[in-house]
């Protein structure tokens, strides 16, 4: 794993298309891990020359290699990607993230790993952004409100985190707390949540591969919008569960608490996997719309269970009744 910093003579990111570089990059690697192409980092910054639409995150962009469990279903686009979040800590609107998560400070950032661990541990971020080889994984994102993204993330297994910190007998479920600071978040001055924004899994749902610690997008670091410096991301739930910039992860033996769950329990349940069968209260959830595919014609999609992770995850919920677990 590599962190390239930006240099003087690099170009600004608004110099850079991140999809055309983006793909170029994948390119390389896929020559690459076939043994094909030596590895050079600089191809990553030759690739374009072009505009940015929207705000790129930051300097630092991320070297990772291709994954299997990527799905080649093609991109969304990185201007979406970046302009319609849902990160109430920044409003509610979907450009309100974009638009004001400027405020919200990297460094110094820690990321507590508490409870029922045998080595408790507060690691720096630029330590978890070294903790294990960066893999990028593209996955469909299923929001509950219906709509769907395809997102190239950078990270690793949260796995790889849990070995670090030997999680207990006891820890049968893990609570990620994120960031609460009304002077960083203006989001937090109104009380659509209980804050910090809490969500949870069970502890096998965390350990299953495709459940990533997610430090970057696009071959960049985390814009803020999206989550940075870290977030979660669990592919087949709804993105609620997919808490961002997290500061504290807690191992424990009871279901956590989780903010949706406490704001409408009959609405958000603790699983929320994505299952097209039950619906929410509000949004039907048998189908869905691509963001960027949208226009006035454009047909849904049909909503995959367990958002087409089924063969994965499937057997993590063997004999449970989905409709009472939902
Ligand atoms: N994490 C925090 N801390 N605050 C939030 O409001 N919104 C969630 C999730 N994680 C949210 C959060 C919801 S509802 C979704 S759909 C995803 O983030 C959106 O992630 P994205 O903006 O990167 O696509």
């Amino acid at each position: 794993m590599l962190v390239r910093i930006r240099r003087d003579g690099d170009p600004q990111p608004s110099e850079i298309t991140p999809r055309l570089l983006h793909e170029n990059r994948r390119a390389v690697l896929k020559a690459a891990a076939a043994g094909l192409a030596a590895w050079s980092a600089p191809t990553i910054v030759d690739a374009a020359p072009a505009t940015v639409e929207s705000p790129v995150s930051g300097a630092a962009r991320l070297q990772a290699r291709p994954s299997a469990l990527s799905t080649t279903e093609p991109l969304t686009p990185y201007k979406h990607v970046v302009g319609y979040n849902n990160f109430y800590e920044f409003g509610t609107g979907k450009d309100d993230p974009a638009a004001r998560a400027g405020s919200l400070r990297l460094r110094p950032w820690t990321v507590a790993i508490e409870g029922e661990v045998a080595r408790p541990r507060v690691f720096d971020i630029d330590e978890l952004l070294r903790l294990a080889p960066l893999e990028e994984r593209v996955y469909r994102m299923r929001c509950v409100e219906g709509w769907s993204m395809v997102i190239p993330w950078i990270g690793y297994p949260f796995a790889e985190l849990m070995k670090r910190v030997e999680p207990t007998g006891s820890a049968k479920y893990v609570e990620f707390v994120t960031l609460a600071d009304a002077g960083q978040m203006p989001g937090l001055r109104a009380p659509v949540l209980a804050w910090p924004y809490v969500e949870g899994l069970r502890i096998d749902e965390a350990a299953h591969a495709l459940t990533l610690l997610t430090l970057g997008l696009y071959g960049e670091v985390l814009p803020k919008q999206n989550g940075a410096p870290v977030r979660i991301v669990v592919p087949w739930k709804y993105g609620f569960k997919s808490g961002k910039s997290l500061v504290r992860i807690r191992f424990v033996e009871k279901q956590p608490q989780t903010s949706w769950n406490l704001a409408a329990a009959h609405e958000y349940g603790f699983y929320s996997n994505v299952n097209p069968q039950v619906s929410h209260p509000r949004w039907s959830q048998a189908t869905e719309r691509r963001i960027g595919e949208d226009g006035f014609l454009q047909r849904k999609r049909p909503t995959l269970m367990f958002n087409g992770y089924a063969d994965q995850v499937a057997s993590l919920y063997a004999g449970m009744d989905l409709r009472k677990a939902f």
